[in-house]
């Protein structure tokens, strides 16, 4: 089987350009990623093929793609070590979906429980893009001969089935895919809803639900002192019972390394008011300079120009390989005859 041509293994993850990336998408992916990039062959795609499976406003939806790509630049990586670009400009991304559609079966789709909530939410506008959304997101990890994918467990189903089919296309043709792992980063902590501390914290949730990654200081602020706590005004790790204000220690930990006993004895009885300035601070501190460099990134469209050609250009050199391999294994018209 092809590897990659590195010995490192590859990572690949998709991002949808909808919605404003949260605080947990920096904690628990972004902030990750930059540890990954000299271990790892990485490249981070931005899935706008996958957004258009909803209703987007054209114009938002093409500045969502550029706003996301400049807080990936904007949180430290690389755009050298890894390969950051849009799906849609490489086009083996379609053309892979459509073949593995034809591998893919109707009962496996219906299972798929973000299809169902998905076609619950948008009832007006239950298309065959949202249904066959799990195989492009297969094509997206298969192209690329993926070793590891990060996901959280939203996404477990999925790619549980991107398996599933390179599994049977390579039972079918002999082996054609690397069958990718789900990657768990080795530091991470995940970050809950300010609202609903039971949930993830969730960038298609209300507003008062996440702290954007953009939030200006005063906003971030705010969203922070009426995150929901508990009557007992205690600072004490304990996410079961008090989700809450376990989730603003969890916030705090990540961002400051402090441990949750030493948070607990400088925090405990001091009531929530303190304890929560302390957490907007650490936030604000380490949001601002990133939003430092997204305003500084995002209005130099000479390197985003760059950044988005050459990922392009070397994720097509990498995808255009498995693609030839797998019209010569399908039967499909050569180039040369
Ligand atoms: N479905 C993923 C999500 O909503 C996004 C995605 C698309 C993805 N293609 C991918 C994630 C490939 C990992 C790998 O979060």
């Amino acid at each position: 089987m092809e590897q990659a041509q590195t010995q490192k293994k590859r990572i690949f993850s998709g991002i949808q350009p909808t919605g404003n990336l949260t605080l947990g998408n920096y904690i628990g992916a972004l902030r990750n990623f930059k540890l990954l990039e000299d271990e790892y062959d990485c490249l981070y795609s931005i899935v706008d093929l996958h957004a258009i499976t909803v209703r987007q406003n054209p114009a938002e939806l093409r500045k969502a793609c550029l706003r996301t790509m400049s807080i990936f630049l904007a949180s430290g990586l690389d755009p050298v070590k890894n390969i950051i670009y849009f799906q849609s400009q490489v086009h083996d991304h379609a053309e892979l979906a459509w073949i593995l559609d034809c591998y893919t079966y109707m009962g496996e789709l219906s299972r798929m429980t973000q299809f169902k909530d998905k076609s619950q939410k948008h009832a007006d506008n239950i298309n065959c893009g949202l249904f066959a959304y799990p195989v492009l997101m297969a094509a997206d990890i298969l192209l690329y001969q993926s070793d590891l994918v990060p996901i959280g467990v939203d996404q477990k189903q999925h790619l549980e089935l991107c398996r599933d089919v390179g599994q049977r296309f390579n039972a079918l043709y002999g082996d054609t895919f690397v069958i990718p792992e789900g990657y768990i980063p080795k530091v991470g902590a995940k970050i809950m809803s300010l609202q609903e501390p039971e949930k993830k914290m969730s960038k298609s949730d209300p507003e008062e639900t996440y702290v954007a990654i953009l939030d200006k200081p005063d906003v971030i602020r705010k969203k922070i002192r009426r995150a929901v706590t508990d009557c007992e005004n205690r600072v004490l790790f304990d996410p079961e019972n008090r989700p809450g204000v376990s989730n603003l220690m969890s916030i705090l930990s990540a961002l400051t390394g402090s441990s949750m006993d030493a948070i607990a004895a400088e925090y405990d009885g001091r009531g929530y008011g303190v304890f929560k300035d302390a957490v907007a601070d650490a936030v604000i501190a380490v949001l601002e300079p990133i939003q430092n460099e997204y305003d500084r990134i995002i209005a130099d469209k000479a390197f985003l120009q760059q950044v988005m050609e050459s990922g392009a250009e070397r994720a097509s050199q990498i995808a255009h390989k498995t693609m030839l391999k797998v019209r010569k294994k399908v039967g499909l018209a050569a180039w040369k005859l």
